[in-house]
């Protein structure tokens, strides 16, 4: 049991290690971490459409949301499991939230990517994650699994 248990923690660090690895590889440690969280949520803040619907539930708890999502990517990036919260349902019940948001919360992602000058490599990494978890967001959050009722389908 005892070796089993180490065994399955060394197995947990050495996919840290290789993580961490990978993402030296493109430039990527804490710091870019937090310097991406930090640019991006200052846009955010600022978005004409984007700003509105994170304030009206981020109000007085920014702070708290900042130290989140710099562990939600750095746990993605490391793979190290500091992170366990639960992203679908805190997008749940956002007043304002709508589909055609999540492709500009992506070209800003994009953009804020650009701006703190992430490498080619970095940049198509971290703008791919964030494609995959938003595009599960939208499925969970949008997707109503009636419309492949075959019943739903116009008579042809
Ligand atoms: C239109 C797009 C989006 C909007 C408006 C939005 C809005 C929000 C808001 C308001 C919260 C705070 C929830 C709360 O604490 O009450 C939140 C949390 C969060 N968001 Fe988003 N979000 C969007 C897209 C994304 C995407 C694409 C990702 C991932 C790539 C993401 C990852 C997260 C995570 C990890 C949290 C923290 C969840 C937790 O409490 O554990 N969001 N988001």
């Amino acid at each position: 049991m005892t070796s089993e248990l180490s065994g399955r923690a060394a197995h947990r660090a050495e996919i840290t290690a290789r993580a961490e690895a990978e993402m030296a590889s493109m430039g990527v440690d804490a710091a870019f971490i937090d310097l991406l969280v930090e640019t991006f949520y200052g846009h955010i803040r600022n978005h004409p459409e984007l700003g509105p619907v994170f304030e009206g539930r981020l109000a007085g708890r920014w702070p708290d949301h900042m130290v989140k999502m710099k562990a939600f990517w750095g746990s993605v990036a490391f793979k190290t499991g500091a992170y366990g919260g639960k992203p679908v349902q805190a997008h749940q019940g956002v007043d304002g939230m709508a589909e055609h948001l999540f492709l500009q919360w992506l070209q800003l992602f994009s953009d804020t990517l650009t701006e703190i000058g992430a490498s080619d490599a970095a940049h198509r990494w971290f703008l791919a994650s964030a494609e995959r978890i938003a595009k599960s967001l939208v499925l969970s959050l949008f997707y109503n699994p009636a419309f492949d009722d075959p019943r739903m389908r116009s008579p042809s």
